[in-house]
């Protein structure tokens, strides 16, 4: 098979991730995605960084075994822990791209002094976006902050309404965050309630999150790498590494149209 038809692996812990898988299917329909998702062990975002390496290791070793030309890794947790381990191990063998660079590109393109950055705990606590941001702008203040509540509060499909409200008055009303020009949305999950933290802070703030970017970063490396595909695709593939009817309703939400979803026992 010419390599550029082969397809993109895109794993993230759970199916928060097809927030990005689908920018990308948006972006570039004539690719062919194989998604994978570790619902056996989601959430990422409280685990040790230890766990979420091994975790990625074993993933994107399944999906090169698919053949992937790229790797995507969804998950800001997992991009946070374990993204230079898996290039240590396998960057020979394929693309790699994360959501951590290109939204820290993107927002060092801004021009932005203060900028605040929401995630999971893991994420936060591996300082990495203050760690990338302080690399690509000097002197640039950023104010992270831990916000472990909303994501399960996404999944459980509380947005727009009484309860997402009142949990995001408290997180974006944390002192930490006061007098951000901008605010990362480093979580998988957190597109679905862009629009409720845009209307929180009625223009004042600037608002990106890793979807298009991300997006728009895996076809600058295809084309970079004269890796776009050429032939008509095969039907996407998305694999869950534990499967119950609720993770497939769950998709609607991240993915816009539910999706059917196929069990592979990675941990069995
Ligand atoms: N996918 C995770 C992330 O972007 C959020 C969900 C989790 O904690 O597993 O950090």
């Amino acid at each position: 098979m010419h390599p550029a038809n082969r397809p993109i692996g895109i794993f993230d812990s759970g199916i928060g991730g097809l927030t990005v898988a689908n920018a990308v299917v948006r972006l570039l329909p004539e690719e062919q995605i194989i998604y994978f998702g570790d619902t056996a062990h989601m959430p990422y975002g409280d685990k040790s960084a230890d766990a979420i390496r091994y975790y990625s290791l074993r993933i994107a070793k399944f999906l090169l075994e698919q053949d992937c030309k790229m790797i995507v890794v969804a998950c800001n947790s997992a991009s946070s822990a374990a993204y230079d381990i898996l290039l240590d191990f396998f960057e020979h063998r394929a693309l790699f791209v994360n959501v951590v660079d290109p939204l820290v590109d993107k927002v060092a393109e801004s021009g932005h002094r203060r900028v605040g950055v929401i995630a999971t705990r893991t994420t936060i606590n591996s300082g990495i976006y203050s760690a990338r941001l302080r690399d690509r702008v000097p002197g640039i203040q950023v104010c992270s902050l831990a916000t472990p509540l909303l994501a399960p509060m996404i999944e459980e499909g509380f947005v727009h309404d009484a309860i997402s409200r009142s949990v995001l008055d408290t997180y974006l009303g944390d002192p930490s965050l006061n007098g951000i020009e901008a605010l990362l949305l480093a979580c998988t999950h957190y597109p679905l309630i862009r629009p409720e933290i845009e209307a929180w802070y009625q223009g004042t703030t600037a608002i990106y999150d890793s979807t298009d970017v991300v997006a728009v970063a895996v076809r600058k490396r295809l084309t970079d790498t004269g890796l776009l595909r050429q032939d008509p695709r095969p039907p996407h593939r998305f694999y869950v590494s534990d499967f119950t009817p609720s993770f497939e309703k769950t998709t609607r939400l991240f993915y816009g149209q539910e999706l059917h979803l196929e069990h592979f026992g990675l941990w069995n």
